[in-house]
């Protein structure tokens, strides 16, 4: 299984970005790219941080008709990116078509992650505004079956929920997990937070990174210092 940090590159233009990823000098670190970014700049920023080497979680949580988003995802795929994402709200229909767009002429495709129920819903906004009335974590295990039934990849989740996802969806079902800080360092707006070596040990894929990296005074050495707390082997 790959385990990899993801940086969140959540700059709001191309200029930005590039003069960040111009600090990495032989690394080429996993990116992400959300909404604001790609938005702004549209896929040919996907193209210049492609052609410099890097791989690319392109985080765009599709979510609208099935053949909408099949449409959509096959756009994305053409662009060679390397992890892409969902709403698993959109249900298993919408996810089996979206792989089926993914899906290249020549078998390969993009890794596909579902988001389960953002962390920013909570119980009460999952009950008053969407009349859901279940437990919010027994919702996302539903919802995180529901990705592998689909023939999904993973999900995105807390570096908390990793163990038990993993329990209940098996060891290959890919956990993506943000909320990760340094034991020593500010926790900004997250709440649930992990260290890289936690986050490991509870079992995450891929952790994605962003303020502790894109924040520190040396991008390059926080980024190293990371990779060696998450990939150290567990004792
Ligand atoms: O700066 P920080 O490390 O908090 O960035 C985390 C990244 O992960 C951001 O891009 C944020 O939008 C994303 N994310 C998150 N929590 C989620 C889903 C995505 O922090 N539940």
């Amino acid at each position: 299984m790959a385990k990899d940090v993801i940086i969140a590159c959540d700059f709001a233009g191309a200029e930005e970005t590039l003069r960040f990823l111009d600090q990495f000098q032989e690394e080429k670190p996993f990116v992400k790219i959300g909404m604001e970014l790609f938005y702004a700049e549209g896929p040919q920023i996907v193209r210049q941080i492609k052609a410099r080497g890097h791989k690319i979680f392109l985080d765009l949580k599709l979510h609208d008709i099935p053949n909408t988003v099949k449409k959509a995802m096959k756009v994305l795929s053409s662009l060679d990116v390397d992890i892409v994402n969902l709403h698993a709200a959109g249900t298993k229909a919408m996810m089996k078509a979206a792989l089926e767009g993914l899906t290249r002429p020549d078998g390969t495709r993009p890794l596909l992650i579902a988001v389960t129920q953002l962390t920013s819903t909570d119980q009460q906004a999952l009950e008053e505004d969407l009349m859901i009335h279940a437990p919010i974590d027994q919702v996302v295990m539903h919802y995180a079956k529901n990705a592998q039934e689909a023939g999904l990849d993973g999900i995105v989740c807390s570096p908390l929920e990793a163990g038990k996802v993993h329990e209940i969806c098996g060891e290959d079902f890919l956990t993506v997990t943000p909320g990760i800080r340094f034991a020593d360092a500010a926790k900004d707006d997250q709440k649930r937070i992990m260290t890289p070596a936690d986050a490991r040990k509870n079992g995450s894929d891929y952790i994605v990174v962003g303020r502790p990296i894109t924040a520190a005074e040396d991008p390059a050495s926080a980024y190293r210092r990371c990779i060696s707390e998450f990939l150290q082997e567990t004792h």
